[in-house]
Formats: C-alpha cells, sequence, structure tokens
C-alpha cells in the first residue's frame, strides 16, 4: 500500500478517508490540519499539525489529498502545498462502488464517491469531488475544482468550469455548459446555458444572482 497524508480534518474529510479506506491501496499516515490539535485523533488517524510540518514527513509520505469540502477553500490549501513541496503529488480516490466508463479520464487530487457513474470519454479535471450517486454522463468535461453534490447528474456532453457546483440532486440536460464559479442549486433542472459566477436555480433553473470568487456555498 501507498502512504498518503489527507489534509482536512472536518465531515468531508470523513466522506473522502472511507473512501480511500475502500480503495485497499492507500495507507493514510496521519491528517493534517492546522484547526486541529496535533497528536490528537481524527476518524482514527493521528493529526500531524499544518502544512508545514509536511516537509519533516515527506520521507513517510509525499502524496495524498486534500479532503476540504469548498471548492475555492480546496484550491487555497493545494497552492500551500505546492509552494511549500513542490515535490509533492496528490492522489485519485475512486470508490470501489463507483463505476468508470472506458475512455473516462480522472486527474489527481479528485475523489469519487459510491454510486457515482462516469460516463464513457468523460474528462474529470483536478481535485474534483464527485459525491455519493453522482452521475457525469458520456463525454461530459469538467473543470477543476468542481463539485457535484450528490445526486447530481449531468447528461452527455456538458461542460462544467472551473470552481462550479453543482448541488444535491440537480441535473442538467445534455449539451449544456456552466460556466466557471457558478453554483447550481439543489434540486434544479438546467435546461440552458448557465453563464460563469452565477447563482442558478429552480425547475427551469435561471441565473437569479452573480457570485464572486470564493462565495461560500455550504
Ligand atoms: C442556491 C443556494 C446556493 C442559495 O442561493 P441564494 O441566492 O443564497 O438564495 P437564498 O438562500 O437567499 O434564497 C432566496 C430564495 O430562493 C429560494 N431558493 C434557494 N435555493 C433554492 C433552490 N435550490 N431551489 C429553489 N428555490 C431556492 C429560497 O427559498 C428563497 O425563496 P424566498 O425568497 O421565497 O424565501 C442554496 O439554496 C442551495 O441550493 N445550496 C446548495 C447546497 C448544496 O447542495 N450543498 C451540497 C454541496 S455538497
Amino acid at each position: 500500500m501507498k502512504n498518503i497524508i489527507v489534509f482536512g480534518a472536518g465531515g468531508h474529510a470523513k466522506a473522502v478517508i472511507d473512501t480511500i479506506e475502500k480503495t485497499g491501496i492507500y495507507q493514510i499516515v496521519g491528517i493534517i490540519d492546522g484547526l486541529k490539535p496535533s497528536g490528537t485523533s481524527f476518524y482514527g488517524y493521528e493529526i500531524l499539525g499544518n502544512e508545514q510540518c509536511l516537509v519533516q514527513h515527506e520521507a513517510l509520505a509525499s502524496s495524498g489529498i486534500v479532503a476540504i469540502g469548498d471548492n475555492w477553500t480546496r484550491a487555497a490549501v493545494v497552492e500551500k502545498i505546492k509552494n511549500i513541496l513542490p515535490r509533492f503529488s496528490f492522489i485519485t480516490a475512486v470508490h470501489p462502488n463507483a463505476s468508470v466508463a472506458r475512455g473516462a479520464q480522472i486527474g489527481s487530487g479528485t475523489v469519487i464517491m459510491a454510486g457515482s457513474v462516469i460516463g464513457s470519454d468523460t474528462r474529470i479535471s483536478e481535485h474534483c469531488i464527485l459525491y455519493a450517486n453522482s452521475v457525469a454522463e458520456h463525454d461530459t468535461r469538467i473543470g477543476n475544482y468542481v463539485t457535484l453534490a450528490p445526486g447530481a447528474c449531468t447528461g452527455g456532453n456538458v461542460h462544467i468550469g472551473d470552481y462550479s457546483v453543482v448541488s444535491l440532486g440537480a441535473a442538467i440536460i445534455h449539451g449544456k455548459t456552466i460556466g466557471e464559479h457558478t453554483v447550481i442549486g439543489a434540486g434544479s433542472t438546467v435546461l440552458t446555458d448557465i453563464a460563469a459566477y452565477m447563482v442558478a436555480y429552480g425547475t427551469p433553473a435561471k441565473a437569479l444572482r452573480a457570485r464572486v470568487q470564493g462565495e461560500r456555498y455550504l
């Protein structure tokens, strides 16, 4: 098994840790989270400290995954890690009960949870989260730092820009484009393209207001 470090010790990290454990290919050697006291335990693993202690633990593990649910915060932590330890690499965690079709590609740092379906020739970029029972159908293109919440789904050939979120149970019909930094609200049905930097929701979904980069959505 390959030794890895998990960054983040919140509720989302538990879901990521469970996925990692189920893969059976990684051994978690510790958790990095500057907000938790080092030496304490989180979900059965030791809190090692904050990102600065990465260098001292490099011999133990030089790869891992950032398990922070908020897309913008996750990106900031990835950048911090790259600055501290440029050699550090990010793993991909795919739950054994997820289905990944032939030709699909999954970028580093991305986690695919139980029951998710990645369709044929779909491309998921880096540091994304596909929560339980989400679906990215054939030929879909998903940018970096994107979240598909539980039960969210895309038809075929959908494009989703960097940092966007498709919330709980929302559906995007085939061939539509969601711009970057956009949030699609829970339960929405998206029938048209939605521009970048928007909050859109409803059935049919409408872009109801603008949002700024990094604005909270959880
Ligand atoms: C869309 C969302 C981000 C809120 O956007 P917002 O602009 O801050 O909207 P507000 O909460 O101020 O609500 C404004 C109005 O829209 C309604 N509304 C909010 N979200 C809605 C949704 N998803 N569908 C339908 N109506 C919604 C509210 O009820 C409210 O109606 P009212 O004015 O009649 O009271 C949020 O509701 C949402 O869906 N979040 C998704 C969270 C999620 O799934 N997280 C999981 C990620 S893993």
